[in-house]
């Protein structure tokens, strides 16, 4: 086959078929295998949708119970785990969170054992992975607890995912709006085409690594400002901005400066972001000034932003409603990213295994274009 040269970061490069799911840019909706994520992030659970990227189908009932169930369990880090994550995250303390949750995720997947892929039943692989993305957020959470001199909060298996994360940052149950609105915001980003760390992912799964080395691949490339950073870039602009008064002057001034308004465009979308329209409903629900200075904010700066580029329909993207209802939830700014790879790890599972069941090594290659060779050795 003679060599084919890819555009620039392979934009527009199809390399590989799924069945987990797309992105329609110019329509603006993106789905889940063959659902609307927005309207499963509407109508079912978390776990429902875990169990959707496993299995291919929407649980029943029973099925439901069980696997929330099975998760649940799954949360739990034993003392001597747990001892080796608090110190990963003291070390840690004062750097980016996905830096000591990318050791952190090491960590638990050393804990669980997990090996090769290689020779072994998928189901066993889906298993230790399913095992090491549970645990993650009890491993973020006790991190974060212990850089700030609070003592862990164990999880509780009778709690969702969503709520029981919550409580374990916190120590405080949070309202039901509260948990099934950062519900919302998980389910929302677990999966959006062949981003880098679903590539990163499924690109190590290729060599026959554990699925450990998979994730924290994933993490490695999520912890990247331009994948997963906007968010909290979001919250520090509107703090900046303050009131509405100063919205338009804010963006004027920051556009002259050549600098991107955080929280708006899309490399896909060509009109709404479904994930940025349906977070703002998350944050109206909740309600409060932050949410009355962002819906301002956003109406301002679509404006703005169509002078500065006419035609181009640059709108609110997932990053800048996340922000806001990550807050609105009481989730530490510094603490973003980390949500991210929570709700992401599950999408990056279920890419590993269909890369794994179908598996070609990713070796592209690359053109060299230095100083013809050979030079003689001085
Ligand atoms: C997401 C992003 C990187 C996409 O970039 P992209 O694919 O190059 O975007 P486009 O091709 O649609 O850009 C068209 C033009 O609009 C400008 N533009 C795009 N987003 C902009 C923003 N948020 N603020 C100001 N200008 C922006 C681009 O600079 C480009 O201008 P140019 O033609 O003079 O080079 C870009 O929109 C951005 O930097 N957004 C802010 C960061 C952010 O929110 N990231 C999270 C994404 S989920």
């Amino acid at each position: 086959m003679s060599d084919i040269q890819a555009p620039p970061g392979l934009a527009g490069v199809v390399v590989t078929d799924t069945v987990l799911g797309g992105v329609r840019g110019d329509e603006g909706f993106f789905h889940y295998r063959e659902f609307s994520a927005t309207e499963l992030a509407s109508r079912r659970t978390l776990e429902d949708i875990w169990y959707l990227f496993q299995t291919g189908e929407l649980p029943d009932s029973s099925q439901s119970v069980e696997f929330a169930w099975r998760l649940a369990e799954h949360r739990g880090i034993t003392d001597e785990t747990l001892e080796i994550v608090v110190a990963a995250a003291r070390l840690g303390s004062g750097r980016a969170s996905l830096l000591w949750i990318r050791t952190a995720a090491s960590i638990l997947a050393e804990s669980l054992g997990i090996e090769t892929w290689l020779g072994r039943p998928i189901e066993d692989v889906a298993d230790e992975a399913e095992r090491l993305v549970a645990a993650l957020p009890t491993a973020i959470a006790v991190g974060w607890r212990s850089q700030q001199g609070l003592d862990p909060i164990m999880p509780n298996p009778r709690l969702p995912l969503a709520t029981d994360f919550l409580t374990m940052l916190s120590g405080v149950t949070p309202s039901v709006t509260a948990a099934r609105a950062f519900e919302q915001y998980l389910i929302l980003t677990i999966d959006h085409g062949l981003n880098a760390s679903t590539f990163a992912a499924r690109a190590v799964a290729s060599t026959g690594a554990d699925v450990g080395s998979s994730i924290v691949a994933g993490i490695g490339s999520l912890s990247g400002p331009l994948h997963g950073g906007a968010p909290s870039l979001v919250l520090d602009m509107l703090e900046d901005i303050g009131t509405i008064d100063r919205i338009r002057p804010w963006v004027r001034k920051r556009l002259a400066s050549g600098e991107p308004v955080m929280g708006f465009g899309h490399r896909v979308y060509r009109t709404d972001d479904p994930r940025a329209v349906m977070l703002k409903g998350v944050a109206l629900e909740i309600g409060g000034p932050l949410v009355d200075l962002a819906v301002a904010s956003e109406a301002i700066i679509v404006e703005e932003l169509d002078r500065h580029r006419p035609g181009r329909d640059l709108r609110a993207n997932v990053e800048f409603y996340a922000g806001v209802v990550l807050h609105l939830v009481g989730i530490p700014t510094e603490l973003f990213p980390a949500c991210f790879a929570i709700s992401r790890s599950i999408g990056w599972t279920a890419h590993i295994l269909e890369q794994i069941a179908d598996n070609r090594v990713i070796r592209p290659k690359a053109t060299y274009v230095g100083p013809p060779p050979p030079v003689p050795v001085p």
